[in-house]
Order: C-alpha cells, then sequence, then structure tokens
C-alpha cells in the first residue's frame, strides 16, 4: 500500500486564516447554564424555532441540552449521514446545526436554497483543518488514475475535488463496493479511518495522512489493562481511532451503530472509544447498561485527556438562542463549489438508499436538476 507525505497541523498553535486551533476553540466553550437558567433558555429556543419556522439538526457529541432539544421539537439528533439526509428532506426552510462546520456545509449543498445557521461558525474539525484544498488538489492530480473518495469531515472546496464522499456509516461498503469494480482509491483525510476499510476490504488505497485529534489520543495498552479489569464488558470502537484500539473492539462503527451496539449487544457493561457526548444518547437507548470511557493520554485540561471534541463543545444553549435571534452566523458555500461538492454527496446518499432498498446504486441526475435550477454563481 501506497502512502503520502503530508504536512502537519498544529492544533494548539494560535489560530491562522480564520480556522479555529483547540487553544481558541476551548476558550470560547460557553459556561453551563444553571439550571434555571437551562429551563429557560431551552423555553426561548423553542419559540425562537417556532417564529423562524427553523429546525434544530444536532449531532450526538454537542451539549446534551442541544440533543434533547432538537429531538423535542421535531429536528433529529443523529449521525453526520442521517443530519445530511434529514436536513435535505425535512419541509424547513431553516436548518440549524449543531455540530461542526463541515456538517453545516453538507446541509448547506443539498440545500442550496435553504438558510442554514450555526451557534458557531469557527466549530471545526482537526481532519478539515488537515486537509486544505489547495494541497489536497494537487495530491489527487498527481494520481490522475484514482478514483478519489473523501470522508465527510472535509470542507466543500475538498469534496468539489471528490468522485464519492462517505461518512463512517458507509465508507466500508463504498470502498467495497468500488473495489469490487476494480478501482484504484485516493481516500482522504482519515488515515485510521483508511486503514481500518483497507484492512477489511484489501482495496488499493492511497491515502492522506490526517486523524480526528479526539479519537487519535485512545490508546490501545491501556485499553487492554482496561479490558482485563472488567472482562466481561463490550468494547465499541468508532474507526478514526488507532489501529491498536480498533484491535481490541467487539464492534467498530458509526455513532449510531455504536449506539444500536449499546442497546442491542447481549451485555450490561461497555467500554466506549468514541467522543465522550455520545454516552448521553447511550444511556437513554440502553437504561440500566453501564459506559466505561475509553482510556485517552495526558492529564492536561485539553481534548488530549477529555475525549471530548472542542470544536463540538462550542456549541451551547446560550449561542443556539443567540443565533435564533439574530439570524446570523450563515454558512455560506459559493454556487460553483456547491453544485460539485454535491454530486460526491448525493452519489453517497443514492448508494445508501439504493442498499436499504436492495437495487443497483446511481446518482439521481433529475434531482440534481432540479434542485440547482436557479441556483446562480455566487
Ligand atoms: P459519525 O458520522 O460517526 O457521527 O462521526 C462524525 C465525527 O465527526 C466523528 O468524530
Ligand atoms: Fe473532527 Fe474529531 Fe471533532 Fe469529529 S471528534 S468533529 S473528527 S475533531
Amino acid at each position: 500500500m501506497q502512502t503520502s507525505v503530508i504536512k502537519p497541523v498544529e492544533f494548539d498553535a494560535p489560530s491562522q486564516g480564520g480556522a479555529c486551533s483547540t487553544a481558541s476553540a476551548w476558550a470560547r466553550v460557553p459556561d453551563s447554564p444553571t439550571q434555571e437558567e437551562r429551563a429557560a433558555l431551552k423555553n426561548r429556543a423553542k419559540a425562537l424555532l417556532k417564529q423562524r419556522g427553523a429546525v434544530l439538526v444536532a449531532h450526538y457529541y454537542v451539549d446534551a441540552d442541544l440533543q434533547d432539544l432538537a429531538e423535542e421539537t421535531g429536528g433529529c439528533v443523529s449521525d453526520s449521514l442521517e443530519m445530511a439526509r434529514f436536513g435535505r428532506d425535512h419541509a424547513a426552510q431553516t436548518l440549524v446545526v449543531a455540530g461542526v462546520r463541515f456538517m453545516g456545509e453538507t446541509s448547506k449543498i443539498l440545500s442550496p436554497h435553504k438558510t442554514v445557521l450555526m451557534p458557531d461558525l469557527d466549530a471545526t474539525c482537526s481532519l478539515d483543518l488537515g486537509c486544505p484544498a489547495d494541497d489536497f488538489a494537487a495530491f489527487c492530480d498527481a494520481h490522475p488514475d484514482r478514483t478519489v473518495v473523501v470522508y465527510a469531515n472535509t470542507s466543500a472546496a475538498v469534496k468539489a475535488r471528490a468522485d464519492w464522499m462517505v461518512t463512517s456509516s458507509i465508507g466500508l461498503d463504498v470502498v467495497a463496493h468500488l473495489h469490487a469494480q476494480g478501482k484504484k482509491i485516493l481516500w482522504a483525510p482519515d488515515r485510521h479511518l483508511g486503514g481500518y476499510i483497507q484492512r477489511e476490504t484489501g482495496a488499493d488505497l492511497l491515502m492522506w495522512q490526517g486523524s480526528c485529534l479526539v479519537h487519535d489520543e485512545f490508546k490501545g495498552v491501556e485499553l487492554e489493562l482496561l479490558k482485563a479489569a472488567h472482562p466481561q464488558a463490550k468494547v465499541l470502537v468508532h474507526p478514526e481511532s488507532p489501529a491498536a484500539v480498533v484491535a481490541l473492539a467487539d464492534m467498530v462503527g458509526s455513532t449510531s451503530q455504536m449506539i444500536a451496539a449499546a442497546r442491542d449487544m447481549d451485555a450490561e457493561e461497555f467500554i466506549v472509544a468514541t467522543d465522550n457526548g455520545l454516552l448521553h444518547k447511550m444511556r437513554l437507548a440502553a437504561p440500566g447498561k453501564r459506559f466505561i470511557e475509553a482510556p485517552t493520554a495526558g492529564n492536561s485540561a485539553t481534548c488530549k485527556s477529555c475525549a471530548h471534541c472542542p470544536w463540538m463543545a462550542m456549541n451551547g444553549l446560550r449561542n443556539l438562542v443567540r443565533v435564533l435571534e439574530r439570524g446570523d452566523n450563515e454558512i455560506v458555500v459559493d454556487a460553483e463549489t456547491g453544485l460539485l461538492a454535491y454530486r460526491c454527496i448525493d452519489r453517497m446518499l443514492a448508494f445508501a438508499a439504493a442498499k436499504k432498498a436492495n437495487v443497483r446504486p446511481g446518482p439521481d441526475l433529475a434531482r440534481e436538476q432540479a434542485l440547482f435550477a436557479g441556483v446562480g454563481p455566487a
């Protein structure tokens, strides 16, 4: 398998070019409101969502209050595949995306006529930051014989260069499908997810060397010790984790698949290797079961020790209410980039729908034409 040399990105350095470093992200994580404030903020957000005709689409890693609010108001809390689908299919003309920037951009690309707002536009992702569009384009140019498959955790400009976008819940199936067609793949940006897919499918993957700074911190050696102390526990692992952690898993999958496993597996105790925001939903889905966070390294007060994404943590009730009051923090994707990026996302959604219906996958060109009619160049 070939690999490439990619420039490292220092996430704890002062932010450059508008991207929010982990240090400045932590500094902007909103304080937890008191019990009374929470109730008042939730009521205010409910009224504003109604007034704006907006729907809240949240990821499982954000604040538990936002997750609950999304469900209580007819929105959704889910993994990045379902978030994309839900926002596209919902009748609301305003989508409020509580998550990170690539999720807001994906919603905007799929629904170019809708208004997409986010509580904090600087909530980003180390995978996205670690894969600048120009460097990625040069990487693709150097390997024109390969089908370009990118993870959802990338900018709109990177997606615009891709043949396929995948999320963690469907990446394995898409790559297996391409491998069966004899295609060689250029994969970006997560080397751990790419490595997992490569090992599982045997596909020829040329990989960008990015990683998620949260999952990268899970440690196989410590996990082995924890497993020995809890021999009955099943280990649930997100595939952004290193190979040594994945090797110890009883189940590897996306956030939604991990929740389903916690609910359905015949065990009372689980060790969970992903952002600890997921435990809120896991506890609701599997009441009475016990969940232990997988071990990470270090004790400093950063994401390196707490298994929580600093950018996901930037979403809170206060900045949600603020964005609903002001209608600012709007996601903008220029029309040309949006159309190019749309194709690789729609291809994945068509593949997912076909897989569910058990038919041959293919893009929905009629929908693409209808959707982009009237969307002019930026
Ligand atoms: P999922 O698609 O599994 O929700 O993952 C998104 C993500 O950013 C994980 O770190
Ligand atoms: Fe990105 Fe990791 Fe945060 Fe997910 S948890 S948004 S992959 S930095």
